[in-house]
Order: C-alpha cells, then sequence, then structure tokens
C-alpha cells in the first residue's frame, strides 16, 4: 500500500506509517529546521501576547518579557541570554508555577545547561523579591544555595527580571530583538537533553 506522495504522507494512525513515511516526515522536519522557523514561532507566539491583560501588574506580560530583555541586552549578556529574558515567561499565561520548566522545555535543546536550569528555577529565586506578598516564601531559593547556577540566577531575576515591571522603562520594540533570535536560532539544533527538575 502506497502511504506517500513526495512531500505529505496520508497514514491515518502512526501505526500505519512505514518506512518511507517517517523518511518524508523527517526530511520535512530538517527542512523547517534549516529554514530556521523556530525563533520566528516563538517570536510570533510572544507578539500574540502584545494586548494581553496586565492582571493586574503595571505592565503586561508582553512588555516585561520585553523589558527584562531588553535589560539583558544593555547590562551585555550574550546572545543566549537575551533569548533566555525574552521567553522566560512566554509560558506564564499557561502555567503558573511551572512556566519556567515550560519555557526550558522550549529552549533546551539551544541552551546550555546553566540557562535551562535558570529558566526553571527563575520561578522560585523571583520569589525572593516578592518583599510584601502575603503567602509567598521568599527563601524558596535558599534550598539552591551553593549550587553553581545560583548567582547567575538570582543577578538574572534581581536585574532583569524583578525590576522589568516599569511602564516608564524605555523598553526596546520586539522588532529589535529578531535579529538576535534569528541568530541564535540559526545553529543546527543538538541533540535533546533532559531538563533538571523543578523541585
Ligand atoms: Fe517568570
Ligand atoms: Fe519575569
Amino acid at each position: 500500500m502506497q502511504t506517500t506522495d513526495n512531500d505529505r504522507t496520508i497514514f491515518r494512525t502512526l501505526d500505519e506509517a512505514t518506512p518511507g513515511d517517517w523518511r518524508v516526515i523527517l526530511r520535512a522536519e530538517t527542512a523547517d529546521r534549516v529554514k530556521r522557523t523556530t525563533g520566528n514561532r516563538l517570536l510570533d507566539l510572544l507578539a500574540s501576547m502584545q494586548n494581553a491583560d496586565s492582571l493586574g501588574s503595571p505592565v503586561n506580560l508582553y512588555t516585561h518579557s520585553l523589558q527584562t530583555a531588553t535589560r539583558a541586552l544593555r547590562a551585555g549578556e550574550d546572545d543566549e541570554l537575551v533569548v533566555v529574558a525574552l521567553f522566560h515567561d512566554l509560558a506564564e499565561s499557561l502555567s503558573d508555577n511551572h512556566h519556567g520548566l515550560v519555557a526550558a522545555e522550549l529552549l533546551a535543546p539551544w541552551i546550555s545547561e546553566r540557562r535551562t536550569w535558570l529558566l526553571v528555577q527563575h520561578v522560585d529565586f523571583q520569589q525572593f523579591h516578592f518583599v510584601n506578598h502575603p503567602t509567598a516564601d521568599r527563601h524558596a531559593r535558599d534550598r539552591f544555595v551553593g549550587h553553581p547556577f545560583y548567582a547567575e540566577t538570582a543577578h538574572f531575576c534581581q536585574f532583569y527580571d524583578q525590576n522589568s515591571f516599569d511602564s516608564a522603562y524605555p523598553t526596546l520594540p520586539l522588532k529589535d530583538f529578531a535579529p538576535i533570535v534569528q541568530r541564535f536560532f540559526a545553529r543546527p539544533r543538538p541533540p535533546l537533553k533532559p531538563l533538571p527538575r523543578a523541585c
């Protein structure tokens, strides 16, 4: 039974997929990566949040994300950290407690172990700055004291993340980050790797 043409498979279930089908799919996935679409898709996702409700915050997640990335860029951080800053809260509208883990899952193939760890754990580190929050444990990060990635994660939260709710700050527009994102995702995707556990 023929289940493929040149560029599209026609199986109904994965059980039916033939070796030829899988060749078509793997070829298409590889071509997709060559076109460097991952970064553009993430940019589109972020762009879709532009008019989202701020849910009581001074700025919404879109502006907060851009401002976090702007601060990282202006501090002279490398492309990887700027990309991490730009997308660190991409999933917060979908997953509150685990939004760092989701962001890490999205970016893990392309980013280093320490920035993956930063993304997963920034949720706990950020709580250190919830000075007047009625219930948050400000010292949730303390269980990581002595961890080799502790200092950078604390720095990220203090100087780029927790202070990026300022509606008067000159935040750069999303288009200014597009070349950085596209440059960053232009590399071949490394193999998948396991994530650190959130807790
Ligand atoms: Fe966050
Ligand atoms: Fe944030």
